[in-house]
Parts: structure tokens; sequence; C-alpha cells
């Protein structure tokens, strides 16, 4: 199961999981003319409800494992800027993305943990991106969820292990994304400008690492990073 699974990151993830021979479930929030025709281009599976709601997200994650079968890998990537000066960040602002992309996390694994453990196996892997490494100007709200998506990471890899879950992390730099592309130009610009590759991230690079990480052979990599920058910045 992938959240937000329906465009960008995650709709290149879902893809490259089916492509591996999984059964792939991707969730979606709002667009749903997006995610009918990702349901005509792939024949993967879209499912609706808000990550940031625990109800909705448990119920919509028991419909998912009544129709296609338990969730033995999740990709929590779900996410959402709301970019603004720290002097200018409303409370909603921030707690718009605290809820999306860190409570989000939480309410992603929460309902599939007990299965996976019950199992033996799962594989957890978060979203990060760059931000909640290096921290970013206009983004307090988003590096700070970032940043806890790694410490939540850590923690599930500790608790997993002895069940044969792993919880893994990928840092994305800048990918060639909507939500990229909703950066003001001359910013993107001189972003880009301090990308030693020289170019944007294709969501493709990122989807490459998640089935990297969910592979069945990926068992010993546990409460990792995988950082995709481009050189942009190094941990
Ligand atoms: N460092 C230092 N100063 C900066 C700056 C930076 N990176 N960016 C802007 N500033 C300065 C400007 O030079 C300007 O200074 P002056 O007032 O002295 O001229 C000032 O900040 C701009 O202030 P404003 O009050 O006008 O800012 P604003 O309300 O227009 O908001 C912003 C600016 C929304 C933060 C805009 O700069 C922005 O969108 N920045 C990009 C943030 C970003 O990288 N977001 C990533 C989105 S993609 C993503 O999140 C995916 C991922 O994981 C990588």
């Amino acid at each position: 199961m992938v959240t937000g699974g329906s465009r960008g990151i995650g709709a290149a993830i879902s893809k490259a999981l089916k492509d591996k021979g999984y059964t792939v479930a991707a969730t979606y929030a709002g667009n749903d003319e997006a995610a009918a025709s990702f349901t005509e281009e792939t024949g993967i599976k879209t499912y609706k409800w808000n990550a940031a709601d625990y109800e909705a997200s448990k119920t919509g994650i028991a419909k998912v494992e009544e129709e296609l079968g338990p969730i033995d890998i999740v990709v929590a990537n779900a996410g959402i800027t709301r970019d603004a000066p720290f002097h200018k960040m409303t409370p909603e602002q921030w707690k718009e993305v605290v809820d999306t992309n860190l409570t989000g996390v939480f309410n992603t694994v929460h309902p599939v943990w007990p299965g996976m453990r019950e199992r033996g196996f799962g594989r957890v892997i978060v979203i990060s991106s760059i931000n909640g490494q290096k921290g970013q100007f206009g983004q307090v709200n988003y590096a700070a969820t970032k940043a806890g998506d790694l410490g939540i990471v850590k923690s599930l890899a500790q608790e997993g292990a002895s069940k044969g879950i792993t919880a893994n992390a990928i840092c994305p730099g800048y990918i060639a994304t909507d939500m990229v592309m909703a950066v003001p130009e001359k910013v993107r610009e001189a972003i880009i400008s301090q990308i030693p590759t020289g170019r944007l991230g294709e969501p493709e690079e990122i989807a490459r690492c998640v089935a990297f990480l969910a592979d069945d052979d990926a068992g010993f990599i546990n409460g990792s990073t995988i950082t995709a920058n481009g050189g942009q910045f190094f941990v």
C-alpha cells in the first residue's frame, strides 16, 4: 500500500512495485480525476481517504485488506507543503503539515503493524525529505515533520526487528513533481543551481529505492535512510 500513491513520487512507487509483481493499493486524499486516470493507465486500484485522519485510515486499510489481502509493505508517502517564512506561518499551516506528514505516518503504519507482527514479516518505508535533514527557508513546518519521520523509522526499526519487520526512510532531494513545480520559478532555479547533478530528480529514481528496500532480501537493512538528492546535501 502506497499512500499518496496516485500522483508524483507515489505514482512512480506504485508502478515500480506493481512491475516487481506485488499487488498494489494506492491511496489518495482528494484528486478523483488523477486517481481515475492513474487506475485506467496502470490497473492499480486506488482508495480515497485522508492520511491525516486516523479513523478514516483504519477503515480504509481494513477495506484494502479485505479486497486485496494483508498489507506486507506499507509506503508512507503522502505529504503536503504549506511553505511560508516563519514570521508569516499560521498555526493552520503548521497543523495541516504536521497532521499529514507526521501524524499521517502514525495513522498509516499503526493499523497495519499488528498484522505484520503476527505474520512475522513487514516492510515500512517512509518518504522523508532532504529538508528533514538540512532544514529549509520557508519550511519550518515541513522540515520538522520530515525530521520527525526519521525518528519514527529509527524507533519502529528497533521495535519490529525481532518480528521480521524493517522500517527505513528515503530522503528525496528536489524531484520533478507538482510539489516542486509549485515553488516560485526563480526560487526553483536557485535550488537547481545548488544540485551538483545539475537537474531535478525523477520520481522513478525514488521508486527504485523503495523497490530495493521492499525486497525480501533487504531484511538486514533496518532503521536506515537512503539519501537521493543529486549530491545537494551530504548527511
Ligand atoms: N535563504 C535566505 N533568504 C531567502 C531564501 C533563502 N532560501 N528564500 C527567500 N529568501 C528571502 C528573500 O530574499 C526575501 O528577502 P528580502 O525581504 O530581504 O527581499 C525574503 O526572504 C522573502 O520574504 P517574503 O516575506 O517575501 O517571502 P514570501 O512570503 O514570498 O515566501 C517562500 C517565500 C514561500 C518561503 C519562498 O521563498 C519559497 O517558496 N521558498 C521555497 C521553499 C522550498 O524550498 N520549498 C520546497 C518545496 S518542495 C518540497 O518540499 C519537496 C521536498 O521534500 C524537497
